[in-house]
């Protein structure tokens, strides 16, 4: 077995993957910012569209029971109370307070996170 051989194949593969990853990551981050548009985020259209697509599923209704969430988060008054609690943001942000969601998944994608966070900074009004 020649161990150099070796050593230097994983050397290279090592650093191919590493700058892979970092050019994608960054890419990401330039095209999710230079297209969210953060300005007056409105719950009754932009934030209810989020938690439709991505946590009614197990926090809205029946979908309450068979996830065992107990998370309601199927009306703004529901919603406004996990809000103010902060769950809701270190959720979506897997700050490590509370659990990590969309539960099992992978987080959501940039903007989808700026876009709630800007409405709870803007005080996550009914609107
Ligand atoms: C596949 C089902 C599923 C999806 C999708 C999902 N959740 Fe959850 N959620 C859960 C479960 C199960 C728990 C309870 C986790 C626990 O007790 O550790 C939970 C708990 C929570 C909590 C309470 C935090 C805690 O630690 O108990 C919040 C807040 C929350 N979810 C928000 C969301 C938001 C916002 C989304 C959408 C971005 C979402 N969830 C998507 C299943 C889900």
């Amino acid at each position: 077995m020649n161990w150099k051989f070796l050593l230097t194949g994983i050397g290279i593969g090592g650093f191919v993957l590493y700058f892979s990853s970092c050019s994608k990551t960054s890419e990401d981050k330039l095209s999710g910012s230079a297209n969210c548009d953060t300005m007056n985020v409105k719950y009754s259209t932009q934030v209810v569209a989020i938690l439709n697509d991505n946590c009614y599923e197990c926090h809205k209704g029946s979908g309450i029971v068979t996830s065992g969430s107990n998370v309601n988060l199927g009306d703004y008054a529901h919603v406004k109370q996990y809000v103010d609690q902060g769950w809701v943001k270190s959720a979506i942000t897997h700050d490590g307070t509370v659990t990590p969601m969309p539960y099992q998944r992978p987080q959501l994608p940039d903007c989808e996170i700026k876009t709630i966070l800007a409405w709870i900074n803007a005080g996550a009004p009914n609107n």
